[in-house]
C-alpha cells in the first residue's frame, strides 16, 4: 500500500443509476479518486434487501460498472470491485454487529422509515448500516463520497469503529463523509429528493426520449417567477451566468425552459451514452475479477489482523 489517503464510495446495482447517484456521489469521487488509494463498489449484498429477482439482479450489476466506466472511471486507476466477491466483508459486519445495540440499530433512517410506512423490515435492512461499516473499515478508508441521505451511515461506521477500538485496542481508522453542498440532496422532478423509490429519477443513460418525458412532467409552480425545480436541476448541467441569461430572457415560459434543460443534458450525456455501448460484459467481467483479487489480498490482511485481535486465532 502506498502513503496515499484512502478513499472509497460504493452504489447498490438495483436499478438505473441516476443523476442524483452521479451528482451526489459518483462524480465527487470522479473528481478525487486519481489523488487517494481509491475503491469503488458495486455493493451486490446491499442490494438484497429489496432485490430478490436474479437476472435482474445481475443485469443491474453489468449495467453499474458499465455506468462507472461510461461516466470516466479508470478501471486502472481504481480498485473497482463487486461487495459478493469479498466475503470479508459480510464477515467483519457480523463482528461489528455483535458490538452494537438493537436501540441503536433501531434509529437507522432507512429501517425507521420502513417501520413508519408499516411495512415489515427484514433482518438484512435492519443490520445494513454495520454491512457497510464493514465496507468501509475493511480498506482503513478516510473519506467515503456520498450523497447526503449516506451521512448516517458513515457516523455509524465511526461508531462502530470506535465501539472494535474501545474494545480490542486501536485497529480502525475512523472514516469521514464527503458531502459536496448543492448536490447533497439532487432533487427529482417532483421537487422531493431524487430516488428510485419515489419514481421522480432522471436516469443518467437516459434516451433523448426518456430525458424529454422525464422534463416535461418536472413539476412546475404556476406563481412563481422562477420555476425552481427545473432551475434546481438545471443548475447542475449549466454555470449560474449563463442560467441568470436564460431564465430572464425566457421569463414565465417554462416550456422554453425546459426545452433548453432537455438540450443541456442531452449534450451532457451524450459522450458518455457513446462510451457506455463500447463496454462488453466481458469487459466488466475482467474488470470485476481483476478487482476482486485485488480487494480480496487487502480484506484478508486485514482480517487477520481483526481475527487476532478478537481471540480467534490459536
Ligand atoms: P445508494 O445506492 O442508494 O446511492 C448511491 C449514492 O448516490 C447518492 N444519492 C444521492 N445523492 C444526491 N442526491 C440524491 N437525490 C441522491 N440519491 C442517491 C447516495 O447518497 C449514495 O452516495 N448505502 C449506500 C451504498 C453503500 C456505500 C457503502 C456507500 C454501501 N456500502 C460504502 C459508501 C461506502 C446506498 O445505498 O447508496
Amino acid at each position: 500500500m502506498t502513503n496515499k489517503k484512502r478513499l472509497l464510495t460504493g452504489l447498490q446495482p438495483s436499478g438505473s443509476i441516476h443523476i442524483g447517484n452521479y451528482f451526489g456521489a459518483l462524480k465527487p469521487f470522479l473528481d478525487m479518486y486519481t489523488e487517494y488509494e481509491s475503491h469503488l463498489m458495486v455493493v451486490d449484498y446491499h442490494a438484497l434487501t429489496t432485490l430478490r429477482d436474479r437476472d435482474a439482479l445481475t443485469e443491474n450489476i453489468y449495467s453499474i460498472v458499465k455506468d462507472y466506466l461510461a461516466a470516466g472511471v479508470d478501471p486502472e486507476k481504481v480498485i473497482l470491485f463487486k461487495q459478493s466477491d469479498v466475503a470479508e466483508h459480510t464477515e467483519l459486519a457480523w463482528i461489528l454487529q455483535c458490538l452494537v445495540t438493537v436501540p441503536f440499530l433501531m434509529q437507522a433512517h432507512a429501517y425507521k422509515d420502513k417501520v413508519a410506512k408499516g411495512l415489515e423490515a427484514n433482518a438484512g435492512l435492519f443490520s445494513y448500516p454495520m454491512l457497510m461499516a464493514a465496507d468501509i473499515l475493511l480498506y482503513d478508508t478516510e473519506i467515503v463520497p456520498v450523497g447526503e441521505d449516506q451521512r448516517q451511515h458513515i457516523e455509524y461506521a465511526r461508531e462502530a469503529a470506535n465501539k472494535f477500538n474501545n474494545t480490542y485496542g486501536e485497529t480502525f481508522i475512523t472514516p469521514q463523509e464527503h458531502i459536496l453542498k448543492g448536490v447533497g440532496v439532487v432533487p427529482g422532478i417532483d421537487g422531493k429528493k431524487m430516488s428510485k423509490s419515489y419514481h421522480n429519477t432522471i436516469p443518467l443513460f437516459a434516451t433523448r426520449q426518456e430525458i424529454e418525458k422525464a422534463v416535461m412532467s418536472i413539476v412546475t409552480d404556476s406563481d412563481g417567477e422562477r420555476p425552481e425545480n427545473v432551475y434546481a436541476i438545471h443548475q447542475l448541467f449549466a454555470s449560474e451566468d449563463a442560467l441568470d441569461a436564460l431564465y430572464k430572457e425566457n421569463e414565465g415560459n417554462y416550456k422554453a425552459l425546459k426545452e433548453a434543460l432537455i438540450e443541456d443534458i442531452d449534450a451532457f450525456i451524450a459522450p458518455m451514452r457513446e462510451r457506455r455501448a463500447s463496454i462488453t460484459n466481458e469487459d466488466v467481467a475482467n474488470i470485476l475479477e481483476a478487482g476482486a483479487r485485488k480487494a480480496k489480498e487487502r480484506a484478508l490482511r486485514k482480517m487477520m489482523d481483526v481475527k487476532e485481535r478478537i481471540g480467534v486465532i490459536l
